[in-house]
Parts: C-alpha cells; sequence; structure tokens
C-alpha cells in the first residue's frame, strides 16, 4: 500500500463539495467577499437561475495583480490578521471559497485596487488559461460560467432554473438584511429583480419582507446574561404556511441554525398551529468568545457555548413583546374592514375583507381565520342556528367586550359593548384562557390536580409510554399525575383542576405525540409551557356548548384581564369587533 498526497486540484473540487453546493451557495461566498472588501454597492447578474452564469461586481478596495493569483490559491486569505479565528469579524476567513468556485466552474477575475490598473484572470475548471491587463472601474467582478457542467455528479443534484434561482434571490435577501448599509441589486435573465439602497435595518427588512411587516409586526430589542436580540416578527395572526420568511443572524452572519430556528418556534408555539409560522428577521448579539463560527464550511451552522442562554434570550425576549402586543388582534383589523361578511349570505362564499386578492394567492395568510369562518358557515347554512337573545337594556355598561345578548349556532357569543358589537368564539377563547390558568398555576409552584375516582389506563404504543413515563416528573407540576402500567399502558390517577371533565385518553396521546416532537433538548420551563398548551386543548368549551347568559359573561370578563387573550391558541383571533361606525355603514347609514 503507498499512501500519497491528494494533487490540489481534487483538493479543491473536494472542498468546493462543502462550500459549493449550487449557485446559491457561490454568489454567497462572492457576496461576502465583496462585503469583506468594504463594498457599498454590489451589483449581482444571473443567467438561468446562476446554472449558467452568477457574476458579482463591488466597488471595494479591490486587489492588485499578485494578490488576485493568491486569492485563487487554496487557504490564502487576507482575513486572519493575528491568526486568531475567535475574533473574525468578517464574512470569510478560511481562504477557500475562490479557488473551490474556479475548481468546478470557468472563473473570470476582474479585480482593479484604488490606487492600480485593472487586470483579469481567467480559469478553466482550476486551470489559468490566460491572464492580463483588463480596464474596469476600482473594485471586482467575478464571472462564474457553467457551475458543474464537467461534474456530472453534481449537476445532477441542481435543481430547475426557477429553484436554483429562489435559493440565489434568498441568499441575497439575507445577506442585503445583514448590512443594510449596503446598497444591492439582481439582475436574472436581463430583468431587474431586486433593488435596495442603503436604510436602517427596519427599512430594510420591511423592504425585503414585507411592507405589511410596518404594521402587522412587533419590533423586538432586549438584552439578557450581555446577550442581545434586536428585529421584527410578526404578530401571531399574520402567519405563513412555510417557515421561508425567518432571516437569523448571529453577530450580523446569516445562519440557518436549530436551535434558533427551534426557539422562534418556541416562542410563538401555543400562539400558532403546527403548519403556520412567524415571519422574522432577528438579530442575535453574542461577544466573540461565546460562539463558534467554524463549525461548518459554508459558514451558516454556528455553536454556542451557552445554548440554553441564547433559547432563554429569544423565547423570553420575543414572548416579552408578544405579551405587550397583548390582545391586540390583527384579525379585528382585517374584519372591521370586511364589511363583506354579510352583503352574501350563500353558504360557500369566502368572507374577504373588500378588495383583498383572495386568500390563497397572499403571500401572506390571515387564512386560517378565514378558513375557519367559511368553515362555520357552511355549518350556518345545513343547521338552524340556535340563537337567544337578551333584551337590550341601557346603558352598556363600560365592559371592553361588553354584555352577553346572546349565542348563536352555539358556538359564538354575541356581545353589546358601549362601542359596538362583538362577536366571540367560545372554544378558542376559552381554550386560551385555560392555557393561562395553567401557565400562572404553574409559575405559582404546581397546578391543582383533580384525583380520578377510578384511576383511568390508557393503553398505548411502547415509545409513547417510554416517553410519558419520562416526562412523568414534569407532568406532575402541571397537575397531571401518570405511572407506567406496564409495557403499553399507562395509569392516570389525576388531571389538572384547569382542564375540568377531560377525555384523558385523547390527552395522553397529544402529550405522547407533543413530548415526540419537542425531544429533550428544551428546558423543562419551555416543555413544560407546551404541554400545557396542549393540554388547555383538552379542558376547552367545545364548540357546540350551549352557555347560560352567566356563563357567557365570565368568559368574557375573564378574557378582559387575561393576557394574550386576543388570539387562541393557534393564532386565529378569539373575538371580533364591529364597531357602531361599521355598522352604519353597512346599512349605507354613512
Ligand atoms: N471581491 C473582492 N474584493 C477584494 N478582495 C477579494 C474579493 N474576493 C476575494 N478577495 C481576496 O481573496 C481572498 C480569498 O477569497 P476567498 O473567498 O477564497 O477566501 P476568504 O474570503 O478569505 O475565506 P472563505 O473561504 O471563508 O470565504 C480573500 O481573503 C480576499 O483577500
Ligand atoms: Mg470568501
Amino acid at each position: 500500500m503507498s499512501i500519497r498526497r491528494l494533487p490540489s486540484e481534487l483538493i479543491n473540487r473536494i472542498a468546493a463539495g462543502e462550500v459549493v453546493e449550487r449557485p446559491a451557495s457561490a454568489l454567497k461566498e462572492l457576496v461576502e467577499n465583496s462585503l469583506d472588501a468594504g463594498a457599498a454597492s454590489i451589483a449581482v447578474r444571473l443567467a438561468a437561475g446562476g446554472l449558467e452564469l452568477v457574476e458579482v461586481a463591488d466597488d471595494g478596495w479591490g486587489m492588485v495583480p499578485a494578490e488576485m493569483s493568491l486569492a485563487l490559491e487554496r487557504h490564502a486569505t487576507s482575513k486572519l490578521p493575528d491568526d486568531h479565528i475567535e475574533d473574525v469579524a468578517s464574512f470569510g476567513f478560511r481562504g477557500e471559497a475562490l479557488p473551490s468556485i474556479a475548481s468546478v466552474a470557468r472563473l473570470t477575475l476582474d479585480s482593479r485596487a484604488a490606487d492600480g490598473d485593472g487586470w483579469r484572470i481567467e480559469i478553466d475548471h482550476g486551470q489559468t488559461l490566460r491572464e492580463g491587463p483588463h480596464a474596469l472601474p476600482p473594485g471586482t467582478r467575478v464571472r462564474v460560467e457553467g457551475l458543474f457542467d464537467k461534474v456530472p455528479a453534481r449537476r445532477k443534484f441542481l435543481r430547475s432554473p426557477r429553484a436554483e434561482y429562489a435559493a440565489c434571490i434568498d441568499a441575497v435577501r439575507r445577506l442585503a438584511m445583514a448590512r443594510p448599509d449596503v446598497g444591492f441589486s439582481v439582475e436574472h435573465d436581463g430583468r431587474r429583480t431586486l433593488s435596495v439602497q442603503p436604510s436602517d435595518a427596519p427599512t430594510r427588512v420591511a423592504a425585503l419582507l414585507d411592507r405589511d411587516l410596518d404594521r402587522h409586526g412587533l419590533g423586538v430589542d432586549c438584552v439578557r446574561d450581555g446577550l442581545r436580540l434586536t428585529g421584527v416578527v410578526s404578530l401571531p395572526t399574520f402567519n405563513r404556511g412555510m417557515a421561508d420568511h425567518q432571516y437569523l443572524f448571529v453577530n450580523g452572519r446569516p445562519v440557518k441554525d436549530r436551535l434558533l430556528v427551534g426557539s422562534l418556534r418556541a416562542a410563538f408555539r401555543d400562539l400558532l398551529a403546527r403548519d403556520r409560522h412567524p415571519i422574522a428577521a432577528l438579530f442575535v448579539e453574542v461577544p466573540s468568545g461565546e460562539v463558534d463560527i467554524n463549525v461548518h464550511p459554508a459558514k451558516t451552522e454556528v455553536r454556542f457555548r451557552d445554548p440554553a442562554a441564547v433559547r432563554g434570550l429569544i423565547v423570553g425576549g420575543l414572548r416579552a413583546a408578544l405579551d405587550e402586543a397583548g390582545h391586540r388582534s390583527v384579525a379585528r383589523e382585517q374584519f372591521v374592514s370586511s364589511v363583506a361578511w354579510t352583503d352574501d349570505l350563500t353558504p360557500t362564499s369566502h368572507p374577504r375583507a373588500g378588495g383583498d386578492p383572495a386568500p390563497d394567492s397572499s403571500p401572506f395568510s390571515g387564512t386560517p381565520a378565514f378558513a375557519g369562518v367559511t368553515e362555520d358557515r357552511l355549518r350556518f347554512g345545513a343547521n338552524h342556528p340556535h340563537g337567544r337573545a337578551e333584551p337590550a337594556t341601557a346603558p352598556v355598561p363600560a365592559y371592553p367586550l361588553g354584555v352577553a345578548r346572546g349565542q348563536v349556532a352555539a358556538t359564538y357569543i354575541v356581545a353589546e359593548a358601549e362601542d359596538g358589537l362583538v362577536i366571540v368564539d367560545q372554544h378558542a377563547a376559552h381554550e386560551r384562557l385555560v392555557l393561562e390558568r395553567m401557565r400562572q398555576a404553574s409559575a405559582g409552584g404546581e397546578v391543582a390536580r383533580q384525583a380520578l375516582l377510578l384511576p383511568d389506563v390508557v393503553e398505548m404504543d411502547e415509545p409513547d409510554c417510554d416517553r410519558l413515563e419520562a416526562a412523568a416528573g414534569e407532568l406532575a407540576l402541571l397537575g397531571l399525575e401518570i405511572e407506567r402500567f406496564g409495557p403499553r399502558a399507562m395509569l392516570v390517577r389525576a388531571t389538572p383542576a384547569p382542564l375540568g371533565k377531560t377525555d384523558v385518553p385523547g390527552l395522553l396521546h397529544d402529550l405522547a405525540a407533543e413530548l415526540a416532537e419537542l425531544g429533550t433538548a428544551l428546558a423543562l420551563r419551555d416543555r413544560l409551557d407546551h404541554v400545557a398548551a396542549t393540554m388547555a386543548c383538552h379542558g376547552s368549551v367545545r364548540a357546540g356548548r350551549i352557555l347560560s347568559v352567566a356563563e357567557m359573561n365570565a368568559l368574557l370578563r375573564e378574557m378582559e384581564v387575561t393576557p394574550r387573550s386576543g388570539q387562541c391558541n393557534h393564532g386565529r383571533p378569539t373575538w371580533v369587533k364591529l364597531a357602531h361606525g361599521d355598522i352604519e355603514k353597512l346599512f349605507g347609514r354613512r
């Protein structure tokens, strides 16, 4: 057996497999280089989603010819002044992006330092073809053509130009969010698709994500244990069906980090349904010794020295901001303008804000709210509504949610407030209240238990039993007392008192699923919170229960004093108000 060193061309190609997966990753590396070179403006040109061409031109400080040759060599970097990898403030530091890209494509590097002349080096799959003087303004331009054309094993994994383009624009967006002080433009197949001027961070985020974030977003700025979190998140009711609009940054570097994504999810856990996602641009700042950015060749993953602190910062910071937003229900605004809900009583029509596009075509979704209403309207059509009325005795006391006047379809409470008509989704509202009660109780120690007269035996899969058994201690804090009962069953002795009468097997199955999804990575506090949300769902007044007027009023009063009562645990509104002015408009009185 003979041991040989790998030829450098092969080494570069192996590195390319890690650094450059697709056009978007090459683009990311080039734009990062431009930012590191102090560019004030960066122009990107793409053809066929970057498969044919990725070009990045900047007005940074450029390179002299000797530096250009060096830049194309492996592990040559100008970015580690004292060989202190912990303190790098630049995007790059490995010195492998350019040679890696050059090994799997045709690459043209043009550069001119401020006080020098322009120079061009052309490389074809690692081989220098030619070099010589080339006129250009100060700065650098890199053209990458036919990426992976000669590497069929890689080419095979590339997707359609459309999908590759989507990844490219996403990469530019991330970097443009990280550096609002720099101007960016993107041209794809000859069409200008993105253009942003230097601005402040909130303006840049709104410009890149959605202008409506101004109205439907929350600013976040908090400091905890020497860590800082800033940025914007959407209100729970302004959510999306995909988690694709979540941009996370650590010390100004865009990252795709599971811990951060998980923390964001956790913060919204009981405010959104599982398949809905918030929009977010969050910037975490940590002292450089607290984070290792060198764990991934593409530098998109980081490792925190104290992950729990980072998680606490995000979950705590976002929750505080969301609490402050209180029971402000976005859907309320949508509904106030959506007087359309009464102009057509055919059961299948979609109630929708006047002039708004159909919910499905909207990039954001108030859709869950609308979908819920549609369903219920179908029910209105199918059954005769149960309606009961209270005479309107003046004057109305000054309760924000008014006094109950009746119940409709055994699902909605109709109340009269001083300034309008309030409609409450009783199930959604009650579920929220139960959760908040559970939370309060668990914050002050243990949640009260209600012993079952006869312990309940629930049969389940062995792994589910294992999970529940392992979590029995935590669940006891929430008032649920369970024990293992043989390999495939659990014994339930007591349930949380705030839940009232519950479907015990249903509760256990949901909890097991919840625990499986959460894994063991979460801090106890977070887990309890999630589990409490799952439990709350089981303790709620279901739609379809007839309530007495006293019960309805009690629910309204409790909502008024409960934090976050404006939306249910799935991000739908719990109540909407039609102001007197809106009612007048409906009847053409205004
Ligand atoms: N647009 C540019 N303007 C000026 N200098 C550049 C530019 N692009 C690359 N360079 C120089 O070329 C060197 C090599 O770039 P390359 O991207 O290969 O490595 P790096 O940025 O140092 O590290 P990494 O591999 O982590 O990106 C850089 O250190 C920098 O000195
Ligand atoms: Mg680089």
